[in-house]
């Protein structure tokens, strides 16, 4: 495979997205390291979800490159079912088969995409069920589980697939406030485990604490990114600001129009 670079895990170089007239992404720059967190915050339509999807492959940039692992994910010629494989997705809405029980919804993708035996996928199930603290809801329907259960059994399905890299998009926003905790216990987990970790999230608790960098993103660029104390503790950008000031005291925010 051409375009090996260094050792970083993503590598994002100049990637612009346009829909239609609608410029989103308008040149993005960004390297995530081996084991790294990055959390990125940023108000909404600010492309935050774009990027994720552009990394994983759902959204193709127009121009720019993306290297995931040292390999160039947007060179045409790529495979783009193998590259995806080496990455695991969590959206908001779990996105759970609702007629498959929680193992099958974890066995199923092993055996289809990686073509992994019964009992091996069976094996790796119950693993990764372990990991998130769901064993004993091996045989329960995704209906039957809370919220958070759910997400914490898209997680597990990501895992059973052994990524490299994981992208997390507002995992927790569709979530009751008090199944928060677990979703983002389990995320804790993995990043302290050396999972690198690329994270849209409103949780600007998790990310000051968790994240190795955080991302403030608006209209379509990086405005600024540091440290999460530097970021959201002690911003240097007016537009950081007066987001932060949004979302952390969301009382204040006065009705458009
Ligand atoms: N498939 C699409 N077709 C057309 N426009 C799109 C598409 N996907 C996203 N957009 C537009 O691109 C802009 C950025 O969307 P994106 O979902 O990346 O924002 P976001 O930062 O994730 O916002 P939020 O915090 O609300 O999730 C928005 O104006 C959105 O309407
Ligand atoms: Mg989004």
């Amino acid at each position: 495979m051409k375009s090996v670079t260094n050792a970083n895990a993503v590598e994002i170089r100049g990637v612009h997205k346009s829909f239609g007239a609608l410029s989103v992404l308008k040149g993005i720059d960004l390297s995530i390291g081996s084991g790294e967190v990055v959390c990125v915050i940023g108000p909404s339509g600010s492309g935050k979800s774009t990027l994720l999807r552009c990394v994983n492959l759902l959204e193709e940039p127009e121009a720019g490159q993306i290297f995931v692992g040292g390999v160039e994910i947007t060179d045409p010629d790529v495979d783009i079912d193998a590259q995806r494989r080496r990455i695991g997705m969590v959206f908001q809405q779990f996105n759970l088969f609702p007629h498959l029980t929680v193992t099958e919804n974890l066995t199923l993708p092993q055996r289809r995409v990686l073509g992994r035996a019964p009992d091996e996928a069976a094996r790796v199930a119950v693993e990764n069920l372990e990991r998130v603290g769901l064993a004993a809801k091996s045989k329960s329907y995704p209906a039957q589980l809370s919220g958070g259960q759910q997400q914490r059994v898209a997680i597990a399905r990501a895992l059973a697939m052994n990524p490299e890299l994981m992208l997390f998009d507002e995992p927790t926003s569709a979530l009751d406030p008090e199944l928060v905790g677990d979703v983002l216990a389990v995320m804790r987990m993995l990043a302290r485990e050396g999972m690198t970790m690329m994270v849209v999230t409103h949780e600007m608790s998790f990310a000051r604490e968790v994240a190795d960098r955080v991302v403030f993103m608006d209209g379509g660029v990086i405005v600024e990114q540091g440290p999460g104390a530097q970021v959201i503790g002690n911003p240097t950008q007016e537009r950081t600001r007066t987001f932060l000031s949004r979302v952390l005291d969301p009382a204040a925010v006065s009705l458009p129009g």
